[in-house]
């Protein structure tokens, strides 16, 4: 009996995995094993437990059959074949270990060493080196050409990007780096220049590699076997002793990785191989942009003050939450029970954004509860709801390797989402065509081996058209999947949606002069999108923030109803969510109307089973949005806050609105793990904690439930959930958990979705995808097979409302790859060596018109304020269309935009300002205003830390 290595363990099995239904036998060193055909001999070996010595070759990458070291020997076939490149055939008889084979390794091996540096003692890969390893492996002993003669040992190293080196001097030109950067980022920034001898790794487009087309997701430090390609903070730490597997705090990929620690001190993050999400791969934010979490400016030390032109004084946790709670009492007193509430954060866990709305309901008493998704994804709840009966998306991102056509809406994964871009990269490799609708030329349009057959360049504020035209081509060309919709959609909404759009106002030809595209491209698009096989539609914040916003989510989903692309693999509506949570803050009952799992407050059956568990009565009438908090706060009826781990100050549109309204509030305690811009205008501070020091889960943008495990204390002595069941108890409502899996052991009870996900499940599988219940206990990871969750798909009508804004120019915003939402983590990292600041993009022809150069200094006004930025003047947008990213408080990008907010659930209207540019030379009278505030805010903290010790004076 033959026990085959388990392959979800890290073990290199040198090439990858082959699917086939055919199996192949065959016999190595006398035992016999079956693998599907295609599979290598390197890798049938590795599965029975035998290392063939290898230096090219890992199971990460395609065998690439140079450096020699794999020889074997095969009955029947001449000479030494390479085991990587050479595949399994059935009867084979393989020998892997012979005194000739030992022999021809040896002499390879003899040969890389004679041109490698003997510092192996001293190196920062000693004992982590593949190079260390094989040559002992081999048994080599000696060398006998000697060291001198032509090297390369004297060749200087590349220490140019912050994050890691490359030292030519160790190079084996074994090309692993290569392939990492073809096969798995798709980026294509190395290549091998020069022949034999004179071979060396090179990064295109620069004298370096920070001057390089290379994106620093750092692939190939990863396959690099020798210490050529290493991170800085391993040569700097050494080399890591354990290991944690735990899940990334960027984005809503929620990459899987393996954090290596040192002692306390964490020395890397590497992405973790059987990470369900991510397969082993990551971006430069998750594996390198780890350092805030130890920087400087974390507050560790609970603060309060009465007035926020106070100091800060420095209080015990004991101290701040009851401060806190008499505070919130007081206001209630003062201005009745609705007077306070709380934002949750979708950067914290499900664990602590359920205490947080759980809080807020129970404790206050109220259903004033509200979330970041307001302002970024609350659409997609809504036009989801409404028309496939769940707010999430219907697929895993591996299902984009099943798609023939990939329709990208408003969205740029190559910034936002990079390794899921990465895998539809690869996809597109393949084959698969691609549809781009984006009024910038986002990197998929034109990239390295992925083209999009078509960009519709459409006009921000034109989504719903441009939905509707192409609805329109799919029903009038007679492209709908009748079968599909007879048997899975309601019939007599289905009948009055295809009358509208089939409407001659509806058409290309009307509607592609609204949204600036040629008619032609429209038809063209549907066409392929309808006939071109799976087809599968990822959104972004490009169609959810807008007046619009869920009317476009529900267009989406009629054209994937319309056509039969949903309910199986490859096809279906993703929205790609922004925050590393912002799904499971969702989820968790953030919004003031849902309890945990979607059901709304006003259901009496679903709000007793929580009254009886959290033994209280709950209001039934929905709670304040956040927009209407900042309302009621300027109107005077709400006056307290708590806000845990989001930045609204910075992130919310219209700033000076919004800080008019925290101005006006007496209470806001803010628990981050930085004074942020939100915490400027806050009286109470509760240091907030890293995902690098706590337990829980986030839920990535496929519904993925993964674990976060903590590899070091909190630096400011609690966890978030801590804080939050500290401050519970100090208002009176006990809140008594000993660890993060007994929220969650709550959150099943209580949430039908969620019915059979633990603690121990998630270790069990690694992951789970909800709906995780008795009808599925593995999870779920494509949604809508058999029918939708509300039945009978819906298709709803989708009239184009025109925006508001309406001028010659139009703002529209989004991310960069190296800097994340407000940018309070990754402007505390090396990051801002590739984005130190937020520029105005702008078309040749708009800048040439306005006296505009590349890094003037240009004014942007609109009707809610003024800013400053210096120009990029480039092509990625269209004449008409300015762009700028939102990661720099004093870019003010949001005191521009303005609050127009889409009609279903005031998610702001990011895409869309109408805004005057012109030359300037002087910062903007907000940005003046906002310097002196920010300086004297840095004043007051800084003089808190001379009053370390001091008692709380602040107590009424
Ligand atoms: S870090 Fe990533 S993008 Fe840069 S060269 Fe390596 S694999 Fe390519
Ligand atoms: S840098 Fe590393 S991975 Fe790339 S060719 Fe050299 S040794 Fe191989
Ligand atoms: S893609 Fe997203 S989740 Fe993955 S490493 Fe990058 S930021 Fe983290
Ligand atoms: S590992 Fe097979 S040739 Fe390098």
């Amino acid at each position: 009996m033959i026990t085959l290595f388990d392959p979800k363990t890290d073990i290199d099995l040198g090439t990858p995995a082959r699917d086939s239904d055919v199996q192949v036998t065959l016999n190595i060193d006398g035992r016999s094993i079956s693998v599907p055909e295609g599979t290598s001999v390197m890798r049938a070996a590795a599965l029975l437990g035998t290392t063939i010595p290898k230096l090219c070759a890992t199971d990460s990458l395609e065998a690439f059959g140079s450096c020699r070291m794999c020889l074997v020997e095969i009955d029947g076939m001449r000479g030494y074949p390479a085991s990587c490149t050479t595949p399994v055939t059935e009867g084979m008889t393989v020998h892997t270990q012979t005194p000739k084979l030992a022999t021809l390794r040896r002499n390879v091996m003899e040969l890389y060493i004679s041109d490698h540096p003997l510092d192996c003692l001293t190196c920062s890969a000693n004992g982590n080196c593949e190079l260390q390893t094989v040559a002992g492996q081999v048994g080599l002993r000696e060398v006998r050409y000697g060291y001198e003669g032509d090297n390369h040992l004297a060749d200087v190293k590349d220490t140019s990007n912050p994050y890691f080196d490359y030292d030519p001097s160790k190079c084996i030109v074994c090309n692993r780096c290569v392939r990492a950067c073809e096969e798995t980022q798709g980026t294509f920034a190395l290549t091998i220049t020069g022949r034999g001898f004179e071979s060396r790794v090179e990064a295109a487009g620069g004298e370096n590699f920070l001057d390089s087309e290379c994106v620093s997701c750092g692939a190939c430090v990863q396959a690099c076997p020798t210490a050529t390609l290493m991170e800085k903070s391993v040569v700097e730490l050494g080399q890591p002793e354990r290991s944690v597997i735990t899940t990334c705090a960027y984005c809503g990929v929620g990459c899987s990785f393996r954090a290596e620690m040192k002692g306390d001190q964490l020395v890397r993050m590497v992405p973790d191989k059987n990470g369900q999400a991510n397969h082993g791969h990551s971006c430069v934010k998750g594996r390198f942009a780890w350092g805030y979490a130890t920087h400087p400016d974390r507050i560790t030390t609970p603060m309060i003050r009465k007035n926020i032109t106070d100091p800060w004084q420095e209080v015990s946790w004991d101290e701040a939450v009851t401060y806190a709670a008499s505070e919130f009492r007081r206001l209630q007193q003062k201005y009745g029970r609705d007077s306070i509430g709380g934002i949750t954060s979708s950067r914290c866990t499900n664990e602590e954004t359920y205490l947080v709305q759980k809080l807020v309901r129970a404790a206050f008493g109220n259903n004033n509860v509200d979330t970041c998704a307001r302002v970024c994804h609350s659409p997609t709840g809504y036009g989801l709801k409404q028309t496939l009966g769940e707010s999430a998306g219907t697929q895993s991102f591996d299902s984009v390797m099943q798609a023939d056509v990939i329709l990208v809406m408003g969205a740029n994964p190559s910034d936002a989402h990079p390794v899921f871009a990465s895998q539809l990269k690869r996809r597109l490799r393949e084959g698969a065509r691609l549809i781009v609708i984006d009024p910038r030329r986002i990197d998929l349009v034109d990239s390295v081996h992925a083209r999009a057959e078509l960009h519709l360049a459409l006009r921000p504020g034109t989504n719903v058209a441009m939905l509707n035209a192409l609805a329109h081509v799919i029903v009038t060309e007679g492209l709908l999947n009748q079968p599909f919709i007879d048997a899975r959609c309601e019939g007599t909404d289905f009948a009055h949606w295809s009358e509208f759009v089939s409407r001659a106002d509806n058409s290309p030809e009307v509607l592609g002069a609204i949204c600036g595209v040629d008619p032609a491209d429209i038809r063209a698009a549907a066409r392929l999108y309808a006939t071109g096989g799976n087809a599968a539609i990822y959104y972004g914040l490009g169609v959810t923030e807008h007046s619009q916003g869920s009317t476009a989510v529900m267009g989406i989903a009629n054209l994937a109803m319309a056509t039969g692309n949903i309910g199986r693999e490859g096809v279906g509506v993703n929205p790609l969510r922004g925050q590393n949570n912002v799904q499971g803050s969702c989820d968790m009952g953030s919004f003031p109307h849902e309890l945990p799992g979607y059901r709304h407050i006003s259901n009496e059956v679903v709000r007793t089973q929580f009254e009886q568990a959290w033994n209280v009565t709950l209001q039934p009438d929905p709670g304040l949005r956040i927009p209407n908090m900042f309302e009621a706060a300027l109107s005077g009826s709400f006056k307290g806050l708590y806000c845990q781990g989001e930045d609204i100050a910075q992130s919310d549109p219209n700033t000076q609105h919004v800080t008019a309204a925290l101005s006006a509030m007496e209470c806001i305690v803010v628990q981050d793990i930085f004074l942020n811009e939100t915490a400027k205008f806050a009286h109470v501070f509760l240091p907030g904690s890293s995902f690098l020091e706590k337990d829980g889960t986030f839920t990535n943008a496929e519904r993925r439930i993964s674990r976060v495990r903590k590899v070091m204390d909190p630096l400011g002595g609690k966890a978030d959930w801590e804080g939050t069941v500290a401050l519970a108890n100090a208002l009176g409502y006990p809140m008594n958990y000993a660890h993060p899996s007994e929220i969650m052991d709550e959150i099943a009870s209580l949430t039908p979705t969620f019915t059979n996900v633990s603690y121990a499940e998630l270790d069990r599988h690694g992951s789970l995808q909800w709906p995780c219940n008795a009808a599925a206990p593995d999870g779920t990871p494509t949604m809508h097979i058999e029918e939708f969750v509300r039945g009978k798909g819906r298709f709803m009508l989708t009239g184009y409302v025109p925006t508001e804004e309406k001028v010659n120019m139009l703002l529209t915003t989004g991310r960069i790859l190296s800097q994340y939402n407000v940018g309070a983590q990754t402007r505390r990292t090396e990051n801002v060596a590739w984005h130190d600041e937020d520029r105005l993009e702008i078309h040749p022809t708009d800048a040439e018109s306005r006296g505009i150069n590349e890094g003037d200094w240009v004014g942007i006004g609109s009707r809610a304020g003024q800013t400053v930025l210096r120009a990029r003047v480039t092509e990625r947008v269209a004449p008409g269309v300015v762009y700028t990213t939102f990661h720099f408080p004093e870019s003010g990008a949001n005191v521009i935009t303005t609050d127009n907010s889409d009609w279903a659930t005031n998610c702001p209207e990011y895409k869309v300002t109408a805004v005057e540019v012109s030359r300037v030379y002087h910062p903007s009278e907000w940005q003046k205003r906002y310097q002196a505030f920010s300086d004297e805010q840095d004043r007051l903290l800084r003089e808190r830390r001379q009053a370390r010790g001091a008692k709380a004076e602040v107590r009424r």
